[in-house]
C-alpha cells in the first residue's frame, strides 16, 4: 500500500470458515458506517498483524458497501502475511486497509467467461453476482481439487446452469479441458484468476484471440522469502543508513521495520511501485517488472534480495 494511500482503520467484525484452509473476513469501521464503494473484481491492501501488506480481492457487492469482505487462503509456506491473519486477526482487532483499487474491472461486453481456480474465485465470484443481477450472459468455470476445499461452493451453484463446478481430485488426468471455450473466439470477455499453471495454459489457449479480450488477475501472492535465504544488510547511500535484513523478511518490509518511509503496492514483484535504483551489490531479482538491461541498476524491494553479500541502494 503505497503509504501516503488513504488507508482507515477498519474492526474484524466477524471471521467465517468457508474450508479448513480459507475464512472469509469481513471488515468496517468501528461505527459501522459508510466505506468508498467498489466495482467487482476490485482489492484492497490489508496491513496484516505482521505489518507485511497483502493485496485481497474483496468479495461483497461494492455499490453503497458499509463492509469489505476478504476471503484468505492459508498458504502454509506464505512468509507470514496471510499467516498472520488466521493467527492474529481474531474478531475486533483493528487493521488498516486501503481504499478500494480495481485492476481487473469487467469491461463492456455482450457476455463474458469467467474462469477461476481456488481461491481464484474471490474477485470472480463478484463478478458472476453482478453480471447474474444485471442479467448479462455469462458462464462461470470454477476449478478445485475437491468439493470440501471450495469456497463459496452452494453461491456459486445458486447461479444455476450459468455454472460449471469441476473437481480434479489433484489429478492431472482430471484438470478441466477449457478447449471447447477457446476453440472459435466469440464476442465474449474472458476473467481468469487462479494459480499460475491454470494462467499459464488460458493463455496459450487464448493466444489467437483478438487482442484486450482476455483479462488475467495476477497479484497472487508469490513466494518471495525462500527457505534458503540468509540475512543480509541494505545501505541507504542518501543517508548512510544500514539496515539488517532477515532471512524472512524483505527489503521492504525490513526498511519499514526500521522506520523508514516506503512506497509499494503489490509486493509481489509485479507493479513496480517499489523499484528503486541500485548502486552496490549483487541481487537475486525475483520480480517481473525490470527489464534486462535494468537488473545492473534498479532493484524491486519488495521481492528481490542481495544474492550474496550486503547492496547499496540510491535510497
Ligand atoms: S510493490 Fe509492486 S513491485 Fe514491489
Amino acid at each position: 500500500m503505497p503509504d501516503d494511500n488513504q488507508t482507515r482503520a477498519l474492526v474484524v467484525s466477524q471471521r467465517r470458515a468457508l474450508t479448513d484452509s480459507i475464512t472469509e473476513f469481513t471488515l468496517q469501521l468501528a461505527d459501522g458506517g459508510p466505506l468508498p464503494g467498489f466495482t467487482p473484481g476490485a482489492h484492497v491492501t490489508v496491513q496484516t498483524p505482521s505489518k507485511a501488506m497483502r493485496r485481497y480481492s474483496l468479495v461483497n457487492d461494492g455499490a453503497a458497501p458499509n463492509q469489505y469482505v476478504l476471503a484468505i487462503k492459508r498458504e502454509p509456506k506464505s512468509r507470514g502475511g496471510s499467516q498472520s491473519m488466521f493467527d492474529s486477526a481474531p474478531e475486533g482487532v483493528t487493521l488498516q486497509v486501503s481504499d478500494p483499487e480495481n485492476s481487473f474491472k469487467l469491461v463492456p461486453a455482450p457476455k463474458y467467461l469467467l474462469i477461476a481456480g481456488g481461491i481464484g474465485i474471490t474477485p470472480i465470484q463478484a463478478m458472476a453476482h453482478h453480471l447474474a443481477a444485471q442479467g448479462t450472459p455469462f458462464q462461470l468455470v470454477y476449478c478445485t481439487m475437491a468439493a470440501p476445499e471450495t469456497a463459496y461452493l452452494e453461491e456459486m451453484r445458486a447461479l444455476g446452469s450459468a455454472v460449471t463446478i469441476h473437481h480434479d481430485n489433484a489429478d492431472p488426468e482430471q484438470l478441466y479441458d477449457f478447449w471447447d471455450h477457446f476453440e472459435k473466439p466469440d464476442a465474449s470477455h474472458v476473467y481468469c484468476c487462479g494459480p499460475a499453471p491454470m494462467m499459464e495454459e488460458i493463455k496459450a489457449l487464448a493466444g489467437f484471440w483478438p487482442e484486450g479480450r482476455v483479462h488475467f488477475e495476477e497479484f497472487k501472492p508469490v513466494e518471495i522469502v525462500r527457505a534458503d535465504d540468509v540475512a543480509f544488510t541494505v545501505t541507504l547511500a542518501r543517508s548512510g543508513k544500514k539496515i539488517d535484513v532477515p532471512a524472512d523478511r524483505s527489503i521492504l518490509e525490513a526498511m519499514r521495520d526500521a522506520g523508514e518511509k516506503t512506497v509499494s503496492s503489490c509486493e509481489s514483484g509485479v507493479c513496480g511501485t517499489c523499484k528503486c535504483g541500485l548502486i552496490e551489490g549483487d541481487v537475486d531479482h525475483r520480480d517481473s517488472v525490470l527489464l534486462d538491461e535494468e537488473r545492473g541498476t534498479m532493484i524491486m524491494t519488495c521481492v528481490s534480495r542481495a544474492s550474496s553479500g550486503d547492496l547499496v541502494l540510491d535510497l
